[in-house]
C-alpha cells in the first residue's frame, strides 16, 4: 500500500434515472437539491410539512410526488438514495439514522459527519460533468474552483462531449488498442476545433479521417485452389494460404488443401452446394469487407479458378466499392484438371479446334437456357460445369440440335483426386449409366470426340480402363 492520504469518499457518478429517491424538506435548500435530482431524472418523493413556491409548482406539475405526512422511516424502504434538506437539525439526524439503518446512501445538507455521501460542486457541460469535492470539509474552496473552471471551459464543450458520445460507435469499429489514439488526435486537432466553431460536418469528416488513418490495412486474397489435388496449387496460392489471418472457404475446397492453410488462421465455412447456398453471396461479400476492414489478411479460397463459375468478379466488385485492397490468384479450373487427369485433351488438331465452358445449372423452374445450336457442333469440346443434375436434359438437347446419339461424352467425378471416377460413354447412353441423385461429389460433363482419346491416353489412377 502507498502512504498517500486515504480518501474520505469514493468519487462516482450514479445513474438515478427512474430510481426512487426520498428528499426531506420543502424549502429553499430542498428546492436546490430537488433541481439536481430532477436533472438526473430520479423519481423523487418529497416529505415536508410546508412547500415553498418552486417546490409546490413542481408538485403541481407532477414532477415530484409530495408525501404530505410526517417523516416515517418506512418511507425510505426501497429507496436508492436519500437527501435530508429540512431546516430541522433533529429531524435531519433521525432521517439520516433511519437511512443508514436501511443501508440507503444518505446526504444531510451541510452535515458531512451525518452523511454517507456528499454532493460535489458541479461544472455542467452535459453530457460532460465535472464534480469537485472537498469531502464536505471545504465547500467554499470547491465552489471557487468551480467558478474558475466555469470561466475556462467553453460552453461548447458540452456539444463536443455530445458529439463524441454520438459517434462512439464509429470509433468502436476499430480494435480496442487503436481507439484512444483516434480520440486524442480528434480532441487535440482540427476535429474538435471544427466542432467548437459549430462546424459539425467538418468535425465528422476529421473524425472519419482519423479512423481511416488508424485502421490497419487489411487485404483480401482471392485464391483459386484448383480442382482437388493439392499439388495443383500455384506457388503464390500456397504462400498466401500460409500468411492469412482468416480464411473463408467453400465446399469444393478439399480437406487436403485446407491442411495447408496457416494453422492458427480463423476458418469460416461459407460452403455452397447446389440449391443450398449456406451463406448468401452478399453476406460473403460483406464478411470479406468486414474482415479486411478490421485489418486482417483474408484468404478467400475457392475451388478451381475464382473467375470461372466462381463469382469472383462479384466479390472483387464489392471490395473495390469499399476501397479494400485485394489480389486475385488464378487456379487450375476443373475442366483443365479433369481433362488432364482423365486423359481427355480439351483440344486436338484432328477432333477439336475450340473448347467451350458452359454452366449446366438449371433455373429455378428446372429449365436450361443455352445456345444449343452453338453447342451441338462438331470440331469442338463442350465442358459442362454443374451439369450432373441436368445431364439427361443436356444430352437430349444436344442430340435434338444435330449431334449423333453415339457422340462421345464423359462424366468425371472428383477429378484429380485419389477418388477420381470417369464414365466415358455416348450422349444416348450416358444418362442411363449414371444415377445423378446419388452422386454427392463434384462432377463435370465433357462432350466431344476428344473423349475417345481417353482409351489411349488415360494415365492417372487405378480406375483407368
Ligand atoms: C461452382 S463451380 C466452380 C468451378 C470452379 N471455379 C472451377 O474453376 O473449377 C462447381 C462445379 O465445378 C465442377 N468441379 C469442381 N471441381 C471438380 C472436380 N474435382 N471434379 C469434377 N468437377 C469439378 C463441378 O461441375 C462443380 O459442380
Amino acid at each position: 500500500m502507498s502512504d498517500e492520504a486515504p480518501w474520505p469518499y469514493f468519487p462516482v457518478f450514479l445513474r438515478l434515472q427512474a430510481e426512487p429517491v426520498l428528499l426531506l424538506g420543502g424549502g429553499e435548500v430542498a428546492a436546490r437539491k430537488l433541481r439536481l435530482l430532477l436533472r438526473a431524472q430520479a423519481q423523487v418523493r418529497l416529505v415536508a410539512r410546508a412547500l415553498n413556491e418552486e417546490v409546490a409548482a413542481l408538485v403541481a406539475a407532477d414532477r415530484v410526488r409530495h408525501l404530505a405526512a410526517e417523516f416515517e422511516p418506512a418511507q425510505l424502504d426501497g429507496c436508492t438514495l436519500a437527501v435530508a434538506a429540512s431546516d430541522d437539525a433533529g429531524l435531519n439526524a433521525r432521517f439520516a439514522a433511519a437511512a443508514r439503518e436501511r443501508r440507503v446512501p444518505v446526504n444531510v445538507v451541510d452535515d458531512a459527519a451525518a452523511s454517507s455521501f456528499v454532493m460535489p460542486a458541479i461544472v455542467d457541460r452535459s453530457p460532460l460533468l465535472l464534480a469537485i469535492g472537498s469531502g464536505g470539509g471545504a465547500p467554499v474552496l470547491a465552489r471557487r474552483l468551480r467558478e474558475r473552471l466555469e470561466a475556462q471551459i467553453p460552453a461548447a464543450y458540452g456539444r463536443l462531449a455530445a458529439f463524441m458520445q454520438t459517434h462512439r460507435a464509429r470509433v468502436k469499429t476499430l480494435e480496442q488498442s487503436l481507439r484512444r489514439g483516434v480520440w486524442e488526435r480528434f480532441v487535440d486537432g482540427a476535429g474538435a476545433e471544427a466542432l467548437l466553431r459549430g462546424n459539425e460536418a467538418g468535425a465528422l469528416a476529421e473524425l472519419d479521417a482519423a479512423i481511416a488513418q488508424a485502421r490497419p490495412k487489411g487485404e483480401v486474397y482471392l485464391v483459386g485452389a484448383g480442382p482437388g489435388d493439392p499439388d495443383l496449387l500455384t506457388f503464390r496460392a500456397l504462400r498466401l494460404m500460409q500468411q492469412c489471418d482468416v480464411v473463408l472457404y467453400d465446399r469444393l475446397v478439399s480437406d487436403a488443401i485446407m491442411e495447408l492453410v496457416r494453422r492458427d488462421a480463423t476458418r469460416i465455412f461459407v460452403g455452397k452446394s447446389r440449391n443450398l447456398h449456406t451463406v448468401p453471396q452478399d453476406e460473403i461479400n460483406a464478411e470479406l469487407v468486414r474482415q479486411a476492414q478490421a485489418g486482417r489478411r483474408v484468404l478467400r479460397l475457392k475451388g478451381g479458378d475464382p473467375f470461372i463459375f466462381g463469382r469472383g468478379g462479384e466479390e472483387i466488385e464489392t471490395l473495390m466499392a469499399h476501397g479494400v485492397a485485394f489480389q486475385v490468384v488464378p487456379g487450375v479450373t476443373a475442366a483443365s484438371g479433369c481433362a488432364a487427369y482423365a486423359g481427355i485433351p480439351l483440344t486436338h488438331r484432328d477432333y477439336a479446334q475450340s473448347c467451350v465452358f458452359v454452366t449446366g445449372h438449371a433455373r429455378k423452374d428446372g429449365q436450361l437456357e443455352l445456345h444449343w445450336d452453338q453447342l451441338a457442333r462438331r470440331g469442338q469440346t463442350v465442358v459442362f460445369y454443374m451439369g450432373l443434375q441436368t445431364l439427361g436434359l443436356i444430352c437430349q438437347q444436344l442430340i435434338a440440335h444435330g449431334l449423333p446419339g453415339d457422340w462421345p461424352a464423359a462424366v468425371v467425378i472428383d477429378g484429380t483426386t485419389a477418388q477420381q471416377q470417369v464414365i466415358a460413354s455416348t450422349l444416348a447412353e450416358l444418362p442411363a449409366q449414371i444415377d445423378a441423385g446419388s452422386i454427392k461429389r463434384p462432377a463435370l460433363l465433357m462432350v466431344g470426340e476428344v473423349v475417345r482419346l481417353r482409351a489411349k491416353l488415360a494415365w492417372f489412377g487405378a480406375r483407368a480402363p
